[in-house]
């Protein structure tokens, strides 16, 4: 079963006259429970990647199924339901909403498919517990460090269950030895919900741990 495939995606940007093209021609079908490590210098497309294949961002040309769903056409509503019902995103710098604490950042999700806000925090609960942030659950994000706050992410992204999961570089602002811990800690929650996974990273030790490793050479795909 495909979870996201793409098909001959291009992506360029304008710059100032100029055209930048960041991404050619990248075709690749993910299946159910697949992992794939990117692993690409900086400024080769890794997060523009990985914004498109999560509809948050447009191609310039190609298209994007989820769930063999095309999502080219679709309206910015709905590839929002899409993202709420599919998507985990970790992002690059972790993103959590600064007027909300641990627990509340991670329940959102939940709460937007119209979850009981019971279910949604004893979900969240555990998921945090999981992470190790048990007694720090109602804390507001700028009190919590920069570890503290990406296990908080990477709780929020793995609570609807997604089917897929995108992380760009989820613990690239951490030193070796948390990075190392997260990041296992990371994907043994996701082997428990068999989720499909895209992971940029520096980090060749943690790409190891994926099934695949690709990387972007001239705007394209390669395997590593
Ligand atoms: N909105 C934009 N407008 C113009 N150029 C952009 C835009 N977004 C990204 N770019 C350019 O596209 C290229 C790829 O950027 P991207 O952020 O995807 O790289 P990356 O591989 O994630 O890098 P890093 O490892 O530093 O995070 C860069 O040259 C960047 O400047
Ligand atoms: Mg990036």
């Amino acid at each position: 079963m495909s979870v996201l495939r793409l098909n001959k995606v291009c992506k360029k940007f304008k710059s100032g006259n100029d055209t930048i093209t960041v991404l050619n021609n990248i075709s690749f079908d993910l299946q159910e429970g697949e992992s794939i490590a990117l692993v690409a210098p900086s400024g080769t497309g890794k997060s523009t990647l990985l914004q498109i294949c999560a509809t948050l961002d447009i191609p310039t040309s190609g298209v994007i199924y989820i769930n063999n769903k095309n999502t080219i056409q679709l309206s910015d509503n709905e590839k929002a339901e899409i993202r709420s019902k599919y998507i985990g995103f970790v992002y690059q710098f972790h993103n959590l909403l600064p007027d909300f604490t641990a627990i509340e950042n991670v329940i959102i999700p939940l709460l937007i498919q119209g979850v009981s806000l019971k279910a949604a925090n004893e979900k969240a609960k555990y998921l945090l517990d999981n992470v190790g942030l048990y007694n720090r659950i109602n804390n507001m994000p700028k009190y919590l460090s920069g570890g503290e706050q990406q296990r908080v992410a990477i709780a929020r992204a793995l609570i609807s269950d997604p089917k897929l999961i995108l992380a760009d570089e989820p613990t690239g602002n951490l030193d070796p030895y948390t990075a190392q811990k997260i990041f296992e800690l990371f994907l043994s929650l996701v082997n428990n919900i068999n989720t499909s996974l895209i992971v940029a990273t520096h980090n060749l030790e943690l790409a190891e741990k994926l099934q695949v490793c690709v990387t972007i050479n001239n705007c394209e795909l390669e395997l590593c």
